[in-house]
């Protein structure tokens, strides 16, 4: 079982959107290809290269019965991913602010708002199978500083963006180690799986 698990598309250096939070080419690979795959939860299907089929594949089956955690600026980027959250489980979103007043309730049905990052992930373990997704790179950096990241997915695409959001940063005193799972070779993209241990 992956535990809990980041998974963001990152530039060679290190970005994982511009500074007005759009992904520009870091989402190309996911319409790169011939071989279909549904998204789990949300309405949408990629079309990738044969090695990125089976990677993300065998990804989506590993969160299918997942819960989901997110920061609230990925939450109101999507618009709350119209209701239907990625994975289509429990969602959590942490925030220091009440949810949105002007949204449609069926919008909102799917979130719990959360004051702290440790308790939103206590009550996705809880929600769903213990499987974890996150998202929001500032949420998960949070979750590597207090030693609750299992697992770290990186998509690497060949491309520099010179400036923006960066995957890793914060990160305190760094102690957390990486040991390599995975390494997958796809077209445009570098799919790399690191198992997360904290000391
Ligand atoms: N390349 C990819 O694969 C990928 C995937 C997803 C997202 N992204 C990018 O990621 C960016 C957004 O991520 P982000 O890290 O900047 O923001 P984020 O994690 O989505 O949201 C940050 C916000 O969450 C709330 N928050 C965070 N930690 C908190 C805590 N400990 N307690 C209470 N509230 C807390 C705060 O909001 P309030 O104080 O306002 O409540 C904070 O401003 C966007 O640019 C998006 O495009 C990229």
């Amino acid at each position: 079982m992956p535990g809990v698990v980041a998974s963001f598309c990152m530039s060679l250096d290190g970005f994982v959107a511009r500074p007005d939070d759009s992904v520009g080419p870091l989402f190309d690979w996911y319409q790169a290809g011939d071989v279909e795959v549904p998204m789990v939860g949300y309405p949408m299907t990629f079309r990738v290269a044969a090695a990125s089929a089976e990677y993300l594949s065998a990804f989506l089956d590993s969160v299918r019965h997942s819960a989901f955690v997110c920061g609230r600026r990925v939450f109101e980027h999507t618009r709350g991913w119209g209701g239907r959250p990625p994975g289509g489980g429990a969602a959590f979103v942490v925030t220091h602010r009440p949810p949105p007043a002007d949204w449609p309730a069926d919008h909102l049905a799917p979130f719990t708002f959360c004051p702290d990052v440790g308790s939103a992930i206590e009550r996705a373990k809880a929600a769903g199978d213990g499987t974890v997704g996150v998202s929001g790179p500032s949420i998960a950096q949070q979750c590597l500083n207090l030693g609750l990241l299992d697992e770290v997915r990186i998509d690497l695409v060949p491309v520099f963006l010179g400036e923006g959001v960066r995957y890793f940063e914060n990160l305190g005193s760094g102690k957390a180690e990486f040991e390599r799972v995975e390494v997958v070779a796809g077209q445009g993209v570098t799919h790399l799986r690191y198992r997360v241990h904290h000391p």
